[in-house]
């Protein structure tokens, strides 16, 4: 946005197409360029152009996907990253040293669990699963001092749990420690858990943000300035930064995410409504229904509740995996968040590493990422396939 309208407020969807893009100052081109390079000329030793240097260190296209991610946030700092992994991976070596303590939620993403109990365990990195849901149980599970932060997923991945990320703020601050939320399932159209005292934002920007199923990547958003400059020295110091090509595919979908997120939504209910309604299907797991446990949470946070919709089959495994099989829209696939439907069976694909575990997922659900397609085809081959 240029520096005249710098201070006016803006809409989301504003911020979502114009912050950190302003028109290329060289060509005028509307969108950021591909910077596809490497390193940058500098005028004399240390007379560096804009700051750039190196694009481990920055590089423009990733500087316009970073000021976007933080304005869309209500950010500070925003900084994007290889994949979510590599995003939790260095929020979690920077603010932590071994010997440290973090309170992990029970019902997480797979991956992020197996980064915690199978890599950055082995750093010397403590953990206590809690259900986020609980502000009570996620005191609990604190030890004073040690514990430097507490992680929560909301919704989360794949029990769609609600946690009250204010309370939770809450009780992070009253132990000195710091709230991270992965908003990967809400995206900051439906939610922004800074304004409510959280303070770190994670993203697989993988799913929602860039919403094509086209390319991989994570961000964090941090809500101190300073915090934010411990992060980037990290990023660079770690090394696993978001490439050029990267950034640009992830810029293009996030200036669409408020329609994609609207019609997300829209044809989730719908679903919702097929799935209650079917003697095939023991529970609905969804926060915009009045029953679900955080429901009143979800109301009071969130702008809508989100694409993302699990179910139980009363048939038990092998009855689920059948409708993951039978499904035809529904691509049977991991991942979420992109335009098309996606179905898969987490006990044995997204969350297989958390078998045995206390996040082991129930051997009857099914995860659906509901897309933005003809609403009527997608409930169409829902109940094709559940029979
Ligand atoms: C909620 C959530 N957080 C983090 C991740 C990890 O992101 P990535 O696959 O981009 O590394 C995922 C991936 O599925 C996820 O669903």
């Amino acid at each position: 946005m240029s520096d005249a309208n710098a201070n006016i407020p803006h809409g989301f969807e504003t911020l979502a197409i114009h912050a950190g893009q302003e028109p290329d100052p060289l060509t005028g081109a509307v969108v950021p360029p591909i910077y596809q390079v490497s390193t940058y000329k500098q005028d004399g030793v240390g007379g560096l152009r804009g700051g750039y240097e190196y694009s481990r260190s920055a590089n423009p296209t990733r500087t316009a996907l970073e000021e976007c991610v933080a304005a869309l946030e209500a950010g500070a700092r925003g900084l994007a990253f290889a994949s979510g992994l590599a995003a939790e991976d260095c929020l979690l070596r920077t603010v932590c040293k071994p010997g440290d303590h973090v309170v992990i939620p029970n019902d997480a993403y797979g991956g992020t669990f197996r980064l915690f109990a199978k890599v950055l365990d082995r750093w010397g990195l403590e953990w206590t699963p809690a259900q986020s849901g609980d502000a009570d149980a996620v005191r609990r599970a604190i030890r004073p001092g040690q514990t430097k932060v507490v992680w929560c997923e909301t919704p989360s991945n794949p029990l769609l749990g609600v946690a009250d990320i204010e309370q939770l703020a809450g009780v992070a601050r009253e132990a000195g420690a710091l709230l991270v939320v992965d908003n990967t399932f809400a995206s900051p159209y439906l939610q922004q858990p800074l304004t409510l005292g959280a303070d770190v934002i994670v993203h697989s920007t993988t799913k929602y943000m860039g919403g094509h199923s086209d390319v991989v990547g994570g961000a964090l958003v941090a809500a101190d300035a300073e915090l934010g400059e411990q992060l980037a020295y990290h990023q660079n110091a770690m090394g696993a930064v978001a490439g050029p090509f990267d950034a640009w595919l992830t810029l293009r979908g996030i200036r669409t995410l408020g329609v994609r997120m609207d019609r997300h939504c829209a044809n989730a209910e719908k679903i919702v409504e097929l799935l209650r309604g079917h003697k095939a299907v023991a529970e609905v797991l969804y926060p915009g229904l009045p029953g679900h446990p955080g429901h009143d949470v979800a109301v009071k946070q969130m702008k809508a509740f989100g694409g993302m919709v699990s179910f139980r089959v009363a048939g038990g495994e092998n009855a689920a995996v059948e409708v993951c099989n039978r499904a035809k829209l529904f691509t049977l696939g991991e991942s979420l968040g992109g335009v098309e439907s996606l179905i898969e069976h987490p006990g044995r694909m997204t969350h297989a590493s958390a078998a045995g575990s206390p996040l082991e997922v129930p051997a009857d659900l099914v995860r659906l990422s509901v897309g933005i397609e003809t609403a009527e085809d997608l409930v169409a081959d829902l109940e094709r396939a559940l029979g």
